[in-house]
């Protein structure tokens, strides 16, 4: 995985600028990094991602699916590889697909960065019945669709707890191929195991040599016992042990 790190930087060098979706937003947003989504992925780590999917589609072979990526702790790489495998599924594959960032403990590194930071997403869809059209970006090329946080909350147990947050889950479902989420960690929040068991299901990324035994067991646990469909578990920035990255069912 730290190919793809490393090419994800490099990629990082171009600069796009954020377009809206034509039909809901018309103000055009500017931006300079939020672009990366719309940046091309390294053909270097084309491998490891298809064979991600693989893995997922193995799991989940429905046409349409919400898959969400959530680490144990904090730091584990969640964000980098759910931006990743999103703009692989778009720019590669030709799939429909919408990057969630559903992270609204304000806490940890910020997906929704830059001007998207103060945009309206997932919080005012759902607490605020903003039509999720209204709250959805896309970007220059075809890369993925991005839904952002629309901020933090105090409250993320009642929003993933919510009637909308089911209802909008649903809807994107059957809006895109593929949905993406960027989750909070497990083991850290509790309500985070209440949105994941509202996905199709949950890959969990595990940073090797880090993330202690435990954490990755806590976080299974939790998981499993809130009804998650663990397609099974990511380990990030392993180094020369295996070729690509180890995946595997838990
Ligand atoms: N394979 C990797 N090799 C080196 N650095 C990495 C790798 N994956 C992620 N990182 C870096 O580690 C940091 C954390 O990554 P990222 O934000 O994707 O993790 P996260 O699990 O989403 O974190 P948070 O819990 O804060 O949301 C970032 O600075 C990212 O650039
Ligand atoms: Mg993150």
């Amino acid at each position: 995985m730290s190919k793809i790190f490393d090419a994800l930087r490099k990629a990082e060098a171009e600069q796009r600028p954020v377009t809206p979706m034509p039909a809901f937003t018309p103000e055009p947003v500017p931006s300079s990094e939020d672009g990366l989504l719309a940046r091309p992925l390294p053909e270097s780590i084309h491998r490891e991602l298809a064979t991600l999917r693989n893995s997922i589609e193995l799991v989940v072979p429905r046409k349409n699916k919400v898959i969400a990526f959530a680490g144990a702790v904090r730091g584990e790489g969640t964000s980098t590889l759910a931006s990743a495998y999103a703009r692989f599924l778009a720019q590669e594959m030709g799939t429909r697909v919408l990057l969630v960032d559903a992270d609204l403990t304000g806490e940890g590194e910020r997906l929704s960065a830059g001007p998207l930071a103060l945009a309206e997403g997932f919080l005012q869809v759902v607490e605020n019945g903003l039509p999720a059209g209204r709250a959805v970006r896309s970007f220059e090329g075809n890369g993925p669709h991005f839904l952002p946080s629309g901020g933090h909350s105090l409250q993320t147990m009642q929003v993933f707890a919510a009637e909308r947050t089911r209802e909008l889950l649903r809807d994107l479902g059957v809006m895109y191929d593929v949905v993406v989420i960027d989750s909070a960690p497990v083991t850290l929040y509790p309500e985070v195991p209440v949105l994941l068991s509202q996905t199709d299901g949950v890959v969990l990324i595990v940073q090797a040599e880090r993330t202690r035994r435990e954490a990755a067991q806590r976080a299974m646990n939790r998981l499993t016992s809130a009804g998650c469909n663990v397609i099974g578990a990511v380990m990030n920035r392993r180094r020369n042990v295996v070729p690509g990255f180890l995946y595997r069912r838990v």
